[in-house]
């Protein structure tokens, strides 16, 4: 006896069965979050920006999360579309990203404000060490899907990084850059 578990449908990025939580991000959800703010507010609130699917799973301590974030392309001034992005309210725990379609990166940042970028891709895996912030930056053109696998017990974190994150990146003379922000 055996039953079919679910699965991703690798060119759509989805989940074959959806049957857990959806959350959608919309640009009016977004505020603080990119640095250009006129440019943010002439973008209409309801714009979806991101996408959570997630599977039924069970919840406690050893358990564990499964998610599809998919991030739509698009900048918000030369800013590219992004996750808001958090550390774990338990910020000893980790979680792993796996790119699913689209490319874009993973932008990571420790506790001590050091962030360093990953390149996410179809097929790339990612670790996301513990007390480390993260991030997804949609630098592509087409939708970008990575699968997340995070204890159930970590939480969110986003009131520690509501000032950002230490770097931006933007689309500067046709060229995907990032940029080291001064906070002070
Ligand atoms: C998590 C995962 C992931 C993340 C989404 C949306 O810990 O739940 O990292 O599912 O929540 O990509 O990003 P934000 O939570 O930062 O909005
Ligand atoms: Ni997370």
């Amino acid at each position: 006896p055996s039953s079919m578990p679910p699965g991703v449908a690798f060119l759509s990025g989805q989940f074959t069965a959806e049957n857990g939580i959806k959350k959608i991000t919309r640009c009016g959800d977004l505020s603080g979050v990119f640095y250009d703010r006129a440019a943010w507010q002439a973008i209409p609130v309801d714009t979806p920006v991101y996408r959570v699917e997630m599977l039924r799973s069970p919840q406690g301590e050893g358990e564990l999360f499964v998610g599809i974030t998919h991030l739509q392309p698009g900048r918000v001034g030369d800013e590219f579309y992004m996750t808001r992005g958090h550390f774990h309210q338990r910020r000893e725990q980790g979680e792993v990203y796996f790119g699913l379609r689209g490319t874009g990166l993973l932008l990571l940042q420790n506790e001590q404000g050091v962030a360093r970028l990953e390149q996410i891709s179809p097929g790339s895996v990612h670790i996301i060490p513990g007390f480390t912030a993260h991030r997804l930056i949609n630098t592509g053109s087409e939708v970008l899907s990575a699968l997340a696998v995070w204890p159930s017990v970590a939480g969110h974190d986003y009131a520690a990084l509501a000032h950002g994150f230490a770097l931006r990146v933007i689309e500067q003379d046709g060229k995907i850059q990032a940029k080291e922000v001064q906070h002070g």
